[in-house]
């Protein structure tokens, strides 16, 4: 929202949002004023609510909006079902309906399934998802092709890797370490730490997404990513040494259920025939989103102090 305003200075944003536990207000206070963002609090599910909205008339729709949470959805599964899979298809019907020219599906390179140690996913690669969370976004994106062929609603996915950077819900691994790292706990790292993800700064991901939408082709999937691969271990160990801090504080716990050993990204597509490139180093965009963490305690105090502590404690109490 903040890139987009910024950068378009005279399109305006309708943002649709339930605020659910990861929602905040708090993150969008700096554009709230502005007249050309309009806030409307309410569920992608509900066809009432979406149909009101793209009948002022819409240009375009991307949608962010998901349960997206590994964790949560081995837990939870069916809200997963019911924002991910229902909600995009009452807004890929609304938009139909409404004559919206374009929608980008922001999907997630977890639709792809695991790798072994060499390789990576292409836009080719056969869906292969292993959570309910990757699976209930590769519904998504299977209900996003029909309604292109079907209806020929001018639809365009993108499958990105592992987002970092500022105000990232702290269940997410960079986000969590740190603040556990600042709070004196521990790092609880997943089975033996060696689990493979491929790291891209949220503004890179914006950027992305923002040619997507400008020039992305009907019925098209974009890769995106940065070819920066990190064991977990490796990655925390670096946020410590970031931090000044002793790898005493990483704990080895219990695996994550189905844990998909590595994700790598081949983002050519992107680069060759849309012109993207990343433009945020790792290391560089690792130490802003680390001080960023460190001078914004109010921001994640308010959050841990919350029901994430319920959260935390049945996530990680009984590992
Ligand atoms: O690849 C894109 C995906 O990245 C997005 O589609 C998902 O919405 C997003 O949640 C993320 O999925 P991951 O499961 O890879 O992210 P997460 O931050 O939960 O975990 C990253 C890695 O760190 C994974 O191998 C699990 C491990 N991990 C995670 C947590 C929260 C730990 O070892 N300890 C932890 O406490």
């Amino acid at each position: 929202m903040r890139y987009y305003l910024a950068k378009h200075s005279k399109d305006e944003i309708v943002n649709l949002d339930l605020l659910t536990y990861a929602g905040n207000p708090e993150n969008l206070k700096n554009v709230e004023k502005n007249p050309r963002y309009h806030f409307v609090h309410g569920d992608i599910a509900d066809g009432k609510v979406v149909d009101e909205i793209m009948k002022e008339g819409v240009d375009a729709v991307m949608n962010f909006a998901a349960e997206s949470h590994v964790d949560r959805s081995i837990n939870y599964p069916l809200v997963f079902i019911q924002t991910n899979i229902i909600g995009t298809q009452v807004l890929l019907q609304s938009a139909l309906s409404h004559g919206v020219k374009k929608f980008v599906q922001v999907s997630t390179d977890e639709v792809y399934g695991t790798l072994g140690e060499t390789g990576a996913f292409i836009e080719s690669t056969p869906l292969a998802p292993r959570s309910p969370y990757s699976a209930s976004k590769a519904s998504a994106d299977f209900m996003c092709l029909a309604y292109v062929e079907t209806y020929g609603l001018d639809v365009v996915i993108t499958r990105c890797c592992n987002n970092y950077g500022p105000y990232q819900f702290p269940e997410k691994l960079i986000p969590l370490m740190i603040i556990n790292a600042l709070t004196g706990k521990k790092l609880p790292v997943y089975g033996d730490g060696m689990n493979v993800r491929d790291w891209i700064h949220v503004l890179d991901h914006c950027r992305a997404l923002d040619i997507v939408l400008r020039n992305g082709k009907k019925g098209e999937v974009y890769n995106i990513g940065t070819s920066n691969e990190w064991h977990n271990i490796d990655l925390v160990k670096k946020i410590l040494a970031i931090l000044e801090k002793s790898d005493d504080f990483i704990e080895f716990v219990k695996d994550r259920p189905g844990h998909d050993r590595r994700y790598a990204i081949d983002a050519s597509k992107i680069m060759n025939e849309l012109g993207w490139k990343p433009e945020i180093d790792f290391e560089q965009g690792l130490i802003d989103t680390v001080q960023w963490y460190q001078s914004s305690s109010e921001w994640w105090g308010k959050i841990i102090s919350g029901e994430y502590r319920d959260y935390y404690k049945m996530m990680y109490e009984k590992r």
